[in-house]
Formats: structure tokens, sequence, C-alpha cells
């Protein structure tokens, strides 16, 4: 082998050992159980966060047809936080609710990274979107977090709907509990708020 031979398989060699040597740092990072994980883990975000509200809509259903919209108040009011607070023992997952327009002020706040979500969400439904399958799921800092749109629907309306529409012992009792209620004027399709999920990594 000549010397200009061997210089050029020296250099291919040297190409190749330096393209594994960025292949080894580079794949662990992307590699498929890299993604799988990420796949994961929004799975187990997305199956908490649509736990309570079917139970909830069950719940204001039955409490309506049974007696009235007003008698269903503390279904959204006391059963939804209480709810929220098992499944989260249960699962390990914190649970809000969080608005742009919020009722209860105690809870209802977002905070930056789920004010972005909710105004992106709005902007998308307001787009054509479905509201129904609004989410987002991401690593922010140490934790997982995941946000799923709650669309309003007809059921909604009779507490969160026009003010002009709603009943007066439902303008009472929202007045007595929510003096600064800023939670209607919704009508159906819009994005009532988000139940937003959050879970150390
Ligand atoms: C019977 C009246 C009633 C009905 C019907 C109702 N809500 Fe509410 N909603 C309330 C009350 C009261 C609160 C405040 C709860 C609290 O104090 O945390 C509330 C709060 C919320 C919140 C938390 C954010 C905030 O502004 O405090 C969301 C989200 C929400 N409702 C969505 C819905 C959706 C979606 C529907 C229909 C599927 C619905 N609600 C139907 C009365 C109602």
């Amino acid at each position: 082998m000549n010397a200009e031979l061997i210089l050029a398989f020296s250099g291919i060699d040297r190409r190749a050992k330096s393209l594994f040597a960025v292949a080894a740092v580079v794949v662990p990072f992307v590699a498929p159980p890299a993604f799988a994980n990420d796949d994961a883990i929004l799975a187990e975000a997305r199956k908490v966060a649509t736990t309570l509200p079917p139970k909830l809509i069950v719940a204001l259903q039955d409490e309506i047809k049974k007696s009235s919209a007003e008698a269903a108040i503390p279904v959204c009011k006391d059963m939804a936080p209480k709810m929220a607070g098992e499944i989260s023992q249960q699962t390990g997952w914190k649970i809000k609710r969080v608005s742009l327009k919020v009722r209860n002020e105690a809870r209802a706040i977002p905070d930056a990274w789920e004010k972005a979500a909710l105004e992106d969400f709005d902007k998308r439904a307001a787009a054509g979107e479905p509201p129904m399958k609004l989410e987002k799921g991401e690593k922010v800092g140490d934790e997982y977090r995941y946000v799923k749109a709650l669309p309003v629907q007809p059921l909604c309306l009779s507490c969160h709907g026009p003010s002009e529409t709603l009943s007066p012992g439902i303008k009472a009792a929202l007045g007595q509990h929510y003096p600064n209620d800023r939670a209607t004027g919704y009508s159906e399709g819009q994005i009532r708020g988000v139940i937003s999920v959050r879970k150390k990594l």
C-alpha cells in the first residue's frame, strides 16, 4: 500500500471514528426509548386528566334533572375539587381547573404556562379545531405538565351562559358565592377552561 493510500484510509478511519463519537453522544438522547417514555407519560397525564370531567358531567346532569341547576352548584363548587383531590391521592398527579375568565379566584387563576395554553386553545378553537381534542403536554423544568380543554356544552350554559339567560336563583347564588364572577357569557363550543395536571419527574 503506498503512502497516499494509507493516508486516505486513515482519513476515512478518522472520519468514521468521529462519526461514532458523535453517535455515542447523540443517540442516548434521541433513541426510541426516550420517545416511548414521553409517550407513556403523556398517556398517563391524559388518563388522569380525563377521569374527572365525565364524572362531573354525570353528577351535574343527575342533580339538575333531580332538582334544579341551583341545587347542582355544589357539584361544580365542592364535588369537583373533592374528586380532584381523591384522584391526586390515587395517582400522585396534582389536578386543577383553571380558566382565563375565572369564577373561583382562590383556585382557578392560571399560571404563565397554563395561560399560554389557554390562549393558544382559544385561537385554535376559533379557527375551527374541535375543542374536545385540544391538549398540550410537555416537560417543564423537573415536572411533566398537561392541560386538556373543557369545552362548553349545553349543560354548562345554565351556570356559565350569558348573564341575561341565567335563572334568578342561579344569579343570586353565584352573586353570593362569587362576587367577582367572570365565568358567564359563554356559548356552546367555547373553551370554559382546562383541566391541568402536573407531576414531578
Ligand atoms: C350548576 C351550575 C354549574 C354548571 C351546570 C356548570 N358549572 Fe362550572 N362552575 C360552577 C361553579 C359554582 C364553579 C366554581 C367552582 C369553585 O368554587 O371552585 C364552576 C367552576 C368551573 C370551572 C373552574 C374554573 C373557574 O372559573 O372557577 C370550570 C373549568 C368549569 N366550571 C367548567 C364547567 C363546564 C365545562 C361545565 C359543563 C360541562 C360546567 N362548568 C357546568 C357552576 C356550574
